[in-house]
């Protein structure tokens, strides 16, 4: 048990299987460690390999409330010790913060939806006033839709941050943001992994509902995939995206069900040498991030959008299959160089 492997840090067993195949098709040493609670003995060595941390922003939705935390403490004394933590504490922040992402990817220059962070509901209705609208709420430590609303009035607003629906944020952050209006009713996200860029996905945002996680594992039935093993948010429901279009909901390719058109689609037109893609390379580098999902919008009047950095990142079952598992074999790869860079034991 003490021969170098591959350590994944998580809290979700649903969203392994891809990547536990890919590692085994690599013939690659790997074993989970759970970040839904556990213990550290500090005077002690970690085990020997490489740590990859897919620490999900949404993790207290699961009952892992204390998954942040314990990855703080986890990764600190990993990197302490010499370790290799692959999106390590530097990127834990990002993940759990989108103020984090927004202010880093301003500073780099990229066109961020304006966005004000609001701490506890105090401020709400004041700052809400300084939105057109129609605008957006989403919480700061999000994944999976968590309190994205559309609102078109401030009064429904009001209404909203003086009653009992108000969705608490996990870390007591609501975002408030420009509602920005997609030339076309889908979203792109652009995959890397180890710095390189692997493909771009575009997904079908026309059912209206803010929760895209790709997982099959995060389907959810109304998109036409099986029964949902995340937890929906069910306050979306007055909040749909009402964008033009002539796209229909569904996600049959996944059931095999229907003939409608799968959710995520990859998009060839987006590739590596696209001056966004090589922006975004450049500034996960910088920011230490080695495996990341970035969603961007694209606006009729030219504006290139980048809003949410997954470092959890899952991919499209329907993409993979299409694609070869790229995805996961990219990650697969990058994991058994970073090991047998390190271990001479492990073939390269
Ligand atoms: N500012 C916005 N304007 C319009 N739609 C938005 C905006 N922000 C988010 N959305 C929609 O809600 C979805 C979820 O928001 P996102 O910021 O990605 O949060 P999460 O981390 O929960 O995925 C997006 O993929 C997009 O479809
Ligand atoms: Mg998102």
């Amino acid at each position: 048990m003490n021969s170098p492997r591959i350590h994944i840090l998580h809290e979700n067993d649903d969203w392994l299987p891809p990547l536990h195949a890919a590692l085994d098709a690599a013939g690659l040493p790997y074993t989970d460690w759970s970040l839904a609670g556990g213990s550290i003995d500090l005077t002690a060595q970690p085990p020997e390999g490489v740590f990859w941390s897919r620490l999900s922003a949404s993790s207290h939705t699961r009952g892992h409330g204390a998954a942040k935390d314990y990855a703080r403490a986890l990764y600190r004394w990993l990197e302490a010790s010499g370790r290799r933590v692959v999106n390590g504490s530097r990127v834990v922040e990002l993940e759990v913060s989108k103020a984090a992402q927004y202010a880093a990817l301003a500073a780099a220059g990229f066109d961020v939806p304006r966005t004000t962070v609001v701490v506890g509901r105090g401020d709400l209705k004041s700052r809400a006033r300084e939105f057109p609208t129609p605008f957006i709420t989403k919480h700061n430590q999000g994944g999976k839709g968590l309190g994205v609303r559309r609102f078109n009035s401030h009064a429904d607003f009001d209404a909203y941050a003086d009653g009992p629906d108000f969705e608490e944020p996990a870390d007591g952050i609501t975002l408030l943001q420009e509602f920005v209006e997609s030339a076309a009713p889908f979203i792109s996200r652009a995959e890397f992994v180890g710095g390189e860029f692997v493909y771009a996905v575009r997904v079908d945002t026309s059912g209206g509902s803010f929760e895209l996680c790709p997982a099959e594992a995060c389907a959810i039935p109304e998109q036409g995939f099986a029964p949902a093993a995340c937890e929906v948010p069910a306050q979306n429901d007055g909040g749909a995206l009402a964008l033009a279009g002539t796209f229909t909901a569904g996600g049959a390719a996944a059931a095999g069900a229907t003939s409608a058109p799968p959710l995520f689609v990859k998009r060839d037109d987006i590739t590596a040498g696209h001056p966004l893609i090589v922006r975004l390379g450049s500034f996960l580098a910088a920011q230490g991030v080695e495996v990341a999902g970035v969603e961007f919008f694209e606006t009729d009047d030219g504006r290139l959008i980048p809003y949410d950095i997954n470092t959890n990142t899952n991919y499209s079952p329907d993409v993979e299959s299409a694609t070869g598992n790229a995805g996961a074999t990219a990650v697969a790869t990058f994991l058994g160089r970073e090991l047998a860079a390190r271990y001479s034991t492990v073939p390269a």
